[in-house]
């Protein structure tokens, strides 16, 4: 790559030139035999967008709103633990790259840094927090706390990993969070972060059912999503325990391996509540084209997991940075090819 990486796969080869076995295993990898992981990205191939032609589109614009709150474009990073293990510049700067993108943030309860430390990293960017309630509800409640108390604009509650998913990748490389890397969350409730992420993930509180969604979602000043909807079931009940919105996910095939595509689950949620909340979804968007098959099925967003770390790992905060402003080149030109000027103008008709 004489001239440097063209597309998110090209700097996902970068990022494996530079991670240790350890690390880029638990990074890349998914549960059991991944097929859920090859899925994912596979569901958006198996799709075939539909352009209709003669149509204005000397004005385009990626930006569009996400719970009433502006975004540059329906591109969001997803929560994604352990970013100081991929680089130094870590959380913080994975902030900087996505303010500087104009999009939103969501910051992981097992991030290598304290949600204020990140928000001080770019103040006043538009950023959400992402909820593992763990057994030591007194860790999740203070993280939570200082979260909303900096300016977090919404939690995210996980919903699809009670338990660490079969990460087979990690078994076989003995992975465990190598020394000097530390989870501030993971540290106050186990007293190490040293741990394997089936230790890490054994912190997490396992008898969680809907009323502690309804508990947390009537207790914040700030909308509460629900992420790991599989199911039109579970976005109903969602919905009628408080989310503000719902994020069909499969976790990036990190748990139960065997379940559908992330992309193959939206229309049946979108279906159920599309018209009462909002629905994102993540899970192998990898091209700006990926996004506009997901918006066409009724997402008003997606969140991108790997891609924003294999910037990272790649070159840091600027790597992040360019792996955003990637995706947001190929939406342009992708709105403009398919005639559809803004997100808001692609519909069911633009993928057959
Ligand atoms: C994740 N994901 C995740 N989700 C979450 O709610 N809290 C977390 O701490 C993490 N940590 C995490 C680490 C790593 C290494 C990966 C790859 C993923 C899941 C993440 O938010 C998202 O659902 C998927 O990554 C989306 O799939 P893609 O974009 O990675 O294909
Ligand atoms: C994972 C957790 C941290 O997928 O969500 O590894």
């Amino acid at each position: 790559m004489s001239n440097g990486p063209v597309n998110v796969r090209d700097v996902e080869r970068l990022a494996e030139d530079r991670l240790q076995s350890g690390p880029l295993g638990y990074y890349a990898g998914g549960a059991g035999d991944e097929r859920t992981l090859r899925d994912n990205e596979a569901a958006y191939a198996r799709r075939r967008l539909r352009p209709r032609v003669l149509v204005d589109v000397s004005e385009v614009s990626t930006a569009t709103t996400v719970l009433g709150q502006e975004v540059a474009m329906p591109v969001l990073v997803a929560p994604v633990a352990l970013q100081k293990m991929a680089h130094p510049d870590g959380e913080p700067g994975m902030a900087r790259a996505a303010a500087d993108a104009g999009t939103i943030m969501c910051v992981s309860t097992l991030a290598t840094s304290t949600p204020r430390e990140v928000c001080d990293a770019a103040p006043g960017a538009p950023r959400w927090f992402q909820v593992y309630v763990l057994k030591d509800r007194a860790v999740s409640r203070a993280l939570v706390d200082e979260a909303v108390d900096c300016g977090y604009r919404a939690l995210v509650l996980t919903v699809d990993a009670p338990r660490a998913g079969r990460r087979e990748r990690d078994l076989r490389t003995g992975f465990t969070v190598p020394p000097g890397i530390e989870m501030p969350g993971v540290t106050a409730a186990a007293g190490t972060s040293q741990l394997t992420p089936a230790e890490f993930f054994s912190l997490v509180d396992t008898s969680l059912t809907w009323a502690d969604l309804e508990r947390l979602a009537a207790e914040c000043d700030v909308p509460v999503l629900v992420k790991g909807v599989h199911t039109a079931q579970d976005a109903r009940l969602a919905v009628e325990h408080g989310a503000a919105g719902v994020i069909v996910s499969n976790h990036g095939g990190r748990q139960l391996d065997g379940v559908p595509a992330s992309l193959d689950m939206l229309e049946e949620v979108v279906q159920e509540v599309g018209g009462e909340v909002e629905v994102l979804v993540d899970g192998g968007v990898r091209r700006g084209t990926d996004v506009l098959v997901a918006l066409a099925l009724g997402a008003r967003a997606v969140l991108v997991g790997r891609p924003a770390l294999w910037g990272l790992a790649w070159d840091g905060e600027a790597g992040a940075r360019r792996v955003l402003g990637m995706l947001q080149e190929e939406l342009a030109l992708g709105l403009t090819l398919l005639g559809a000027p803004t997100p808001a103008g692609v519909t069911r008709a633009h993928v057959a």
